[in-house]
Parts: structure tokens; sequence; C-alpha cells
């Protein structure tokens, strides 16, 4: 039998899921994702993004980023929330926290912070820099005028025409400001479709392109997440460890959780961490109902909320990633005078170390603890796995915001802010 990409392991939870009660609501929820009937089927379109993506347009972003690979030494992606923690999340986890090859990638426009800003363009003004803006609405605040600095700056740097090769677009096909812009400046624009919503668009351009720019191939991101497609389409759970999953965190809020947290042993997981929280925060966090999206890393945290998680409230579970082989592995040196007292780990390798330390946590939480553990556990995490992991969240966050009564592709709640936001900065009609 094929081997799973993800396999949910619910062991280590109380959980005993009667499937057979649950069957009927699961399948009525996935019927009307795959026939869009249900709330939100508007924003549908990452279902099967993977299999009916625009072949053209993937060649053209492959070629652009190769281009700009090629011609310059940063890209700059100029986004927020689902423009960009998807890219952020998968560059981090696959290149790793001190690549050197190939551009550097720099982020502007998640922040209003000066300090940031200033020190970010500092950073790249003597350096041959590309720019990625990334904006489905083309008008949001953060990204706009960041993008407005950038401009000024590639202008200035390389002329108009030299500004606009420097410069790639990814936005909505039809209607916005930025749309006009590159339209009129000739910018290399990519779609982001209608039917998608930002915090499910790792796998269109507005991922894939900062990704292509890193090194990572786009193409096995999206072939992760056709997988996952596939192996997910079928909405009996004991085959659909997605849909089992959102189910068992499901049952975990129904029994008084508040709160579910990502545990990675990675720290170039972090980011992943952060896009997962949008995710599930912004789709299901509503109608004063769902679990709170929070996420650590160990064993680094364990020297912080470690503490807190063996013996704290016991108001949440955890979710872990249990990524089993590395990409490369460090051997543990001997050393003759062992003043340290760590030779019971000479020629041993830092996986097997961490290993243990997974063992011995889930062990100390969940049993001594008497917390809930549900554990993914994943063999290794190339670019087709962790397409294949995205699609896995999104279908799970899906179906466990229909199981909690939400819309998991509105986020009114966001608005707010900006509303009063624009009045204090006497916005036109606000
Ligand atoms: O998931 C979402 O919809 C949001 O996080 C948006 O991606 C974010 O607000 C940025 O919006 P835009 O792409 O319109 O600039």
């Amino acid at each position: 039998m094929e081997e799973k990409t993800i396999k949910l392991d619910l062991g280590h939870t109380t959980l005993k899921i009667d499937e057979a009660a649950h069957q009927e609501e699961v399948t009525a929820i996935d019927q009307s994702m795959k026939d869009k009937t249900g709330r939100g089927s508007d924003f549908l379109g990452w279902l099967d993004y993977p299999l009916n993506y625009d072949k053209k347009e993937h060649e053209l972003l492959k070629k652009t980023a190769d281009y700009i690979r090629s011609n310059y030494d940063v890209l700059v992606v100029a986004g927020i929330g689902g423009s960009y923690l998807g890219a952020r999340a998968a560059i981090d986890a696959l290149k790793g926290l001190f690549h050197e090859e190939g551009p550097e990638i720099v982020y502007l426009g998640q922040t209003l912070d000066p300090d940031y800003v200033h020190g970010a363009l500092n950073h790249i003004k003597n350096k041959k820099f590309a720019v990625n803006v990334i904006s489905k609405s083309g008008t949001t605040t953060e990204t706009s005028v960041a993008f407005r600095l950038l401009r000024e700056m590639a202008e200035a740097k390389y002329g108009k025409e030299g500004a606009s090769k420097a410069i790639v677009a990814t936005t909505d096909a039809h209607s916005g400001a930025l749309l006009k812009l590159s339209q009129e400046e000739g910018y290399v624009r990519f779609v982001l479709p209608g039917d998608i919503g930002g915090r499910y668009s790792v796998q269109t351009p507005v991922g894939l392109f900062p990704i292509a720019v890193a090194g990572i191939d786009p193409t096995l991101i999206l072939e992760g997440s056709a997988k996952a497609r596939e192996d997910l389409s079928d909405p009996t759970l004991s085959k659909n460890d997605a849909y089992r999953y959102a189910l068992a965190r499901h049952l975990l809020y129904k029994a008084g959780n508040a709160s579910e947290l990502l545990v990675t042993y990675k720290p170039q997981l972090v980011q992943l961490g952060e896009w997962w929280k949008q995710l599930f925060g912004e789709s299901e966090g509503k109608e004063g109902k769902s679990l709170f999206p929070t996420s650590c890393t160990f064993t680094t945290d364990l020297h912080s909320l470690g503490q807190f998680i063996q013996e704290g409230s016991k108001t949440f579970f955890e979710t872990i990633i249990d990524i089993k082989n590395p990409t490369i592995d460090v051997e543990i040196p001997y050393d003759e005078a062992n003043l340290d007292g760590l030779n019971f780990l000479a020629n041993k390798k830092m996986s097997f170390v961490q290993e243990k330390a997974y063992e011995g946590t889930l062990e100390a939480h969940s049993k001594k603890a008497g917390r809930e553990n549900i554990v993914l556990h994943m063999d290794k995490l190339g670019a087709f796995e962790l397409g294949y992991l995205f699609y896995f969240f999104e279908r799970a966050c899906a179906m466990s915001a229909y199981l909690n009564g939400v819309n998991p592709f509105d986020q009114p709640g966001v608005e707010v802010y900006k509303k009063n936001m624009f009045h204090l900065l006497g916005k036109p009609g606000y």
C-alpha cells in the first residue's frame, strides 16, 4: 500500500470518535463544497486549482522568476495577510533561515512600523532589487504605502522603463487600483483568481511567484496539492485524514478547549505557524465561537511556555507536526576531555536527539499532564510535501468551519479596524 504523505494520529488523545455518527454531516458538507452550494461558495476556487490552474501563466511565472533570479540580488515581496504569509512560510520552510543561494527575499507591506519600513528600504537601497507587489484588492493600506515607497525608489534607481522590468504585480484579473497601475506602467502581471481568498491563495501566483524566485520548484507545490486533493476527495472519515482532523479539533472544541496550539520542531516552520493561524483564525473566528489558533516551536518554547503547557490551565490542546527525516543531519562529535559530560551523545545524530525530545515531550504532555495531543506524522518536508500540507490544512479548515456553522471564506471582522483607521486618517468617504 502507498505510504500516506500525512498520517493523522489520534492515539494521544482521549477521543473515541464514532465515525458513523458524524459521517452523514461530513458527507453533506463535502458535497456542498463540491456543488458550491454552501455559505461562501463563491470562494471555493482553491478546491480544484491544483488541477485547473492556468498552465500558460504558470510557464510565464517560471520564466519571469528565472529572469529575476538571474538579474537581481533582492526580491522585495510587498503584501500582507494572505498576500504574503504563504510565500514566507514556504520559503522559510524549504530554503531554511540561512540560505545563501539565489536572491535574498525581503518582506515589506506587512507592517506600518516606520522603523521596520525605514530599515528595509535602507537595507535594499544599494542592492539590485526587484519587487513583487501582491494585493487582490489593490487598496490595502500597508501594501499600497510600501509599494508607493518602493516604486519611487525603483524609478529613481532604474528609471521608469527599468523600474517596469523590476516590478511584478499579482492582483485581481478585472478590478482594483493595482491592476490599473500595472496596466499603465506595463508591469508583468499575475492573477489571483476572483474565487480564491487570500488565505487560500498560496498555491496561486500569490505564493508561487516569490517561491519560484527563491529557487523552489513551484510545480512541485502544485503537484503536492493535487495529490492531496486526490487523496482527500473521498469524504469517508476512515479514509480522509483532513476531515478526521477537522472533526477531532471540532470535538475537542465542543469538549471545552478554547485554543489549539500548533507545534513544530523546526525554527524554519515558525512562519508556517503564522500562515496556519491566519487560515484557521480568519476562517473560523466568527459569531463568538471557535478555537483560538496559536503556535509554538519546540524545543525552543519548551524553555519558555513549557511550564505552562505542562501544568497550566487545561484550556487548549496541541496539534504536532512531526517530521521524521531532516533534509540534512548533524553529528555530535566525541570529545576526549568530555568536560561538558556530553559523550553519552557522541557520534549521535541531532535528529536522534530531537526524536527523543519529541517522544519525551509527547509522553509528558499527553500522559503526565493529561493534555490532548493530535499528531500529524510526515516522513519528510520537501516542496511536494509542503504543497500537500497546505492543501490538507485548507480542506480541513473549510470542513471545520462548516462543522462549526460559520462561513469559512469571509472576514467581516477585519474591516472594523480598517474603518476606524481610515476615519482617523481622514480617508475620503470615511
Ligand atoms: O486572507 C485574506 O483575505 C486577507 O488576509 C488578505 O489577503 C489581506 O488583507 C490582503 O488583502 P489584499 O490582497 O487585498 O491586499
